[in-house]
């Protein structure tokens, strides 16, 4: 299991009262932070920030000893659901456990680290949810390293050869930080790195990006909102375009090198 890096900003240790005190994403609702019960409220899926397509966010599970990893949590047709593939230490613990939080961070060390290890104690807190016969105590990332926090229940478990799915709903969401509290989303993502080579390729005409933009389309096509997909489109038929454009340049330099 790898430690956390220590870095300039404090990612470490344990981070300063004022960082983390989180805001409640709904107020009257929910009161959340540093060991303060929250009060139960089940959401809509929406309400936690998450809409069609896979939201990658940091999966909180362990009740004995906290254990993060991005995980994709499902959402489509109106299910959401998790697929954990066997082998993994998230899987192992929701195979018994009912609850785990979903934490939205855009910290790109919480995902490589906790991708191949486990992160370090520092990285986690425990709070209190009040699930109406009791309260319940889960471990999440920091307040402060997490844009939002949100309390799952799985509703039902189903094992396939390969992974276990596991049905899921949010509980209660908590925007802790004053960002969006989106999570992060890979078609997004790859819709992003589709512009940026869009924008080379009309440079370079590079052939090598339009093999990634393929690779591209498959990541949208899994992962992204409907307005993921719809974008990709735009910069597919950009891309035609300009590789037309080259093609038939080429030509009118061939036949003008030829005559
Ligand atoms: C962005 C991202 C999304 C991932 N989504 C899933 C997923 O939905 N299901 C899964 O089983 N593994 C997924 N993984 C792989 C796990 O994070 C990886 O296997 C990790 O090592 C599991 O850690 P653990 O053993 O601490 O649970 C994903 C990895 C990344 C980087």
């Amino acid at each position: 299991m790898s430690q956390a890096i220590s870095s300039g900003s404090g990612r470490s240790g344990p981070a300063p009262e004022s960082s983390c005190s989180g805001s409640v994403s709904s107020p009257g609702k929910t009161d959340y932070g540093n060991g303060r019960p929250c009060r139960i409220c089940r959401i809509s899926p929406e309400e936690a920030g998450l809409y069609d397509g896979i939201s990658e966010m940091i999966v909180v599970t362990g009740e004995k000893k906290p254990n993060a990893a991005p995980i994709g949590i499902i959402y489509r047709n109106g299910r959401l659901f998790l697929r954990l593939f066997y082998g993994s230490a998230t899987c192992r613990n929701l195979e018994s456990e009912d609850y785990f939080t979903g934490c939205v961070t855009t910290d790109p060390f919480i995902f490589a680290e906790s991708c191949y290890g486990n992160l370090g104690p520092e990285y986690f807190e425990q709070n209190y949810y009040d699930i109406g016969r009791g309260l319940l105590q889960a471990p999440s990332l920091r307040s402060c390293d997490a844009d939002r926090i949100t309390l799952f229940r799985c509703l039902s478990r189903k094992r396939s050869e390969i992974a276990l799915l596991i049905d899921i709903e949010p509980v209660v969401t908590i925007v802790t930080n004053s960002r969006r509290g989106m999570p992060f989303n890979r078609g997004f993502s790859a819709l992003i790195e589709a512009c940026v080579d869009l924008t080379r390729f009309r440079l370079s005409g590079d052939h090598e990006i339009i093999q990634r933009l393929v690779r591209y389309q498959g990541i949208v096509r899994r992962c992204g909102r409907p307005e993921d997909k719809e974008a990709f489109l735009l910069i597919r038929r950009k891309m035609l375009e300009y590789s037309e454009n080259r093609e038939s340049e080429k030509k009118t330099d061939i036949r003008e090198n030829e005559a």
